[in-house]
């Protein structure tokens, strides 16, 4: 009697019990964990704690904004998983795209939703030099620096004497030093993780569910797929503008023009590996038809704590998520070109709480509190 009782209340509340996973979809479960980051061979400050430490005090330092009131922190939250919770991030002024998190950002292949970066390092620059993020030109950046005892002190320790003249090598510094912080900031043990390496009460038998759509019917492993649930690489997946209409952000298109004239790139002069597969890959890369409205397809580590989604925030919910990938009612077709991977999954209620159910589980605790405020 007792055990009836027990077991129908489990029932009620988890309705289709565990789902078995065959030897071939468990070989599959595996190819997603553990994550693990490779050396960057192009930034040879990466693990110097001297540069890390500099990278960290910069990070959350306003006065490295026109307005002195904008500093990386301001948009990269540590306690909002380092995005910002609203559609489009707001610097000096309002920009066009979605805040990404910093969190394991060392393991992408491509940096920014367009990839107009190849190398973490590559990034800080151009968001400091923008004039609707923080509007600091690099002779100012590095001034600042350099005015400032406590942080001189630390270009001492990890570069020697700054040589004020060099401006482009110095700003390259201040980008590695800032990517070695970010480096750091690692958030890839969640409970899925547990769960593949045999902790099997890690997971909900809901959430067990949605991994089994996600890497079966649901088509989710076509992009998203590996530890860092990515392909590395660009799509459109439909989603129009914020304010409706056709799509006017060209994305990935926009990008590769912007790679190769960039200074700070795998291949360029400051890279410290320019023969690294990353640089011969930049370089060899062309436009194709397809990029137009094509955006990086995002890891979905975290993913439940850096609403809103989508390269402009265009979806509030992961409910709006699947709800866009179960109807595709909203498409909007980069005109000449349209992801005939994609159909309509038309997901059940059901099936759209287990998957995100599973995608909660890919959540990991913030890194050591340590590195979450000022050093
Ligand atoms: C005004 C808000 C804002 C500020 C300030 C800001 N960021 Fe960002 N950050 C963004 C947005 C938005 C993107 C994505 C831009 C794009 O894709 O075009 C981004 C992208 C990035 C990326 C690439 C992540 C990825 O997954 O590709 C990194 C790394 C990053 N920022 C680090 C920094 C650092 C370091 C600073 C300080 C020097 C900084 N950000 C300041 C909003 C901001
Ligand atoms: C054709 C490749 C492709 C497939 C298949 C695909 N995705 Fe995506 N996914 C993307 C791309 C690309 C984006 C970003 C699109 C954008 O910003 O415009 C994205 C965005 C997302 C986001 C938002 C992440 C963020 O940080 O904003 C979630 C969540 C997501 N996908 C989950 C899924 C799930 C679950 C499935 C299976 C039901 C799936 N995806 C299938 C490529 C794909």
């Amino acid at each position: 009697m007792f055990i009836e009782l027990c077991c129908l209340t489990l029932l009620s509340v988890d309705n289709a019990g565990a789902p078995t996973f065959s030897e071939k979809e468990w070989a599959v479960v595996q190819s997603l964990s553990p994550a693990i980051v490779e050396k960057d061979t192009t930034n040879k400050y990466e693990h110097n704690e001297n540069a890390a430490l500099l990278g960290h005090a910069i990070f959350f330092d306003q006065r490295f904004s026109s307005t002195k009131k904008i500093s990386c922190a301001t948009c990269h939250t540590p306690e909002k998983y380092f995005t910002d919770g609203m559609a489009v991030a707001e610097g000096i002024q309002q920009t066009t795209r979605n805040t990404p998190t910093v969190l394991n950002a060392a393991h992408q292949r491509w940096f920014f939703w367009d990839g107009r970066a190849d190398t973490l390092w590559g990034q800080p620059i151009q968001t400091m030099e923008h004039p609707d993020e923080m509007n600091m030109s690099r002779e100012q950046v590095i001034a600042t620096v350099d005015n400032d005892d406590a942080l001189s002190e630390l270009w001492a320790k990890a570069f020697g004497v700054l040589q004020a003249d060099d401006v482009d090598a110095n700003s390259a510094k201040i980008a590695k030093a800032l990517a070695s912080y970010i480096v750091k900031l690692e958030a890839s043990h969640a409970p899925f993780d547990e769960f593949v390496a045999g902790d099997t009460e890690a997971l909900s038998f809901s959430a067990q569910r949605g991994l089994k759509n996600f890497i079966g019917d649901g088509g989710c492993l076509r992009c998203h797929f590996g530890p860092w649930f990515t392909d590395g690489a660009f799509h459109s997946v439909g989603v129009g503008p914020l304010d409706g209409g056709p799509l006017q952000d060209s994305g990935r298109a926009g990008a590769i023009e912007k790679l190769k004239s960039s200074q700070f790139s795998a291949g360029g002069k400051h890279s410290d590996d320019p023969m690294s597969m990353r640089a011969v890959i930049s370089k060899h890369i062309a436009k194709r038809r397809e990029d137009w409205g094509a955006f990086r397809t995002p890891s979905l580590r975290n993913v439940a704590e850096t609403a809103p989604f989508m390269h402009a925030g265009q979806l509030k919910t992961l409910d709006d998520v699947l709800e866009h990938y179960s109807t595709l009612e909203n498409f909007v077709s980069a005109d000449h070109h349209r992801e005939t991977i994609l159909k309509p999954l038309n997901l059940t209620k059901e099936q759209k709480n287990d998957l995100i159910a599973f995608l909660k589980s890919l959540t990991s605790p913030l890194p050591d509190s340590s590195l979450l405020t000022s050093p």
